[in-house]
């Protein structure tokens, strides 16, 4: 996984068909993702339940370009095995699920996976400032985590002063919740380069109807890059 600023476009794969995962997969990288967005939930971090590593090994093959799988459990440091066993490529905890980010972000690298660090909408830029040389993503939620299709929480301020904050460093800043082409703008022009989307992208398509996905990724990849060069 090299790595660059460019735009980049991650499915949700929350939004799409659950009886229907590897399909939804290939549709989607065929349809121009850029990474393929994976929401673990354990009903106890979050208020809902997704799929744990079994599920999450058999996405893998499926997946030709980065699976990026954004934990919301508490605690984390327990399975971070598991989903490298899995073949995570990206692996984010909450800043807010532990005492200990800096230890579980330090053994999500040992396990040799890119190490993501995520936080809610309440949680200040300054809370990632010793952790930006063990962190490869910082996850900016602009919704409270659980649940897709919810309204967007203006976090650019946020967003900027990231940016700010992480200089050269080799950090991505994703944002996760309410990405479309509306708000996908704001977010790169401020310094964002991977945008998370979930309803956004699978609205109105299907497995039969792909090309909904590819205009829909499309949407949402020509709003940001056009915000993005006007900056
Ligand atoms: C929310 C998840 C998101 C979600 C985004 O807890 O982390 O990844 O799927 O969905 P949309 O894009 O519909 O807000
Ligand atoms: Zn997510």
């Amino acid at each position: 996984m090299s790595f660059d600023r460019a735009i980049k476009i991650a499915p949700s794969i929350l939004s799409a068909d659950f009886a229907n995962f590897g399909q939804e997969i290939r549709a989607i990288e065929a349809q121009g993702a850029d990474w393929v967005h994976v929401d673990v939930m354990d009903g106890h971090f979050v208020p809902n339940l997704t799929f744990g590593p079994p599920a999450v090994k058999a996405f893998r093959p499926h997946v030709k370009t980065v699976m990026d799988v954004h934990l919301m459990i508490s605690a984390v440091d327990a399975y971070i095995d598991a989903y490298a066993d899995a073949g995570a490529d990206v692996l984010t905890a909450h800043i807010e699920a532990g005492p200990h980010i800096h230890r579980t972000l330090q053994a999500i690298r040992a396990a040799g996976m890119k190490a993501g660090v995520a936080l809610n909408p309440g949680t200040p830029s300054e809370a990632v400032a010793h952790l930006l040389d063990l962190t490869d993503v910082v996850c900016v939620m602009t919704v409270n985590p659980g649940f897709g299709g919810q309204k967007f929480i203006d976090m650019t301020g946020k967003v900027r002063a990231l940016r700010t904050m992480i200089g050269d460093r080799p950090v991505h800043i994703e944002i996760d919740g309410g990405v479309d082409p509306t708000t996908a703008p704001l977010l790169a022009a401020a310094g964002a380069d991977v945008l998370v989307a979930g309803s956004a992208v699978f609205r109105g398509g299907s497995v039969d109807n792909p090309g909904v996905y590819g205009d829909n990724i499309q949407a949402i990849r020509a709003a940001a890059e056009g915000a993005r060069n006007a900056a």
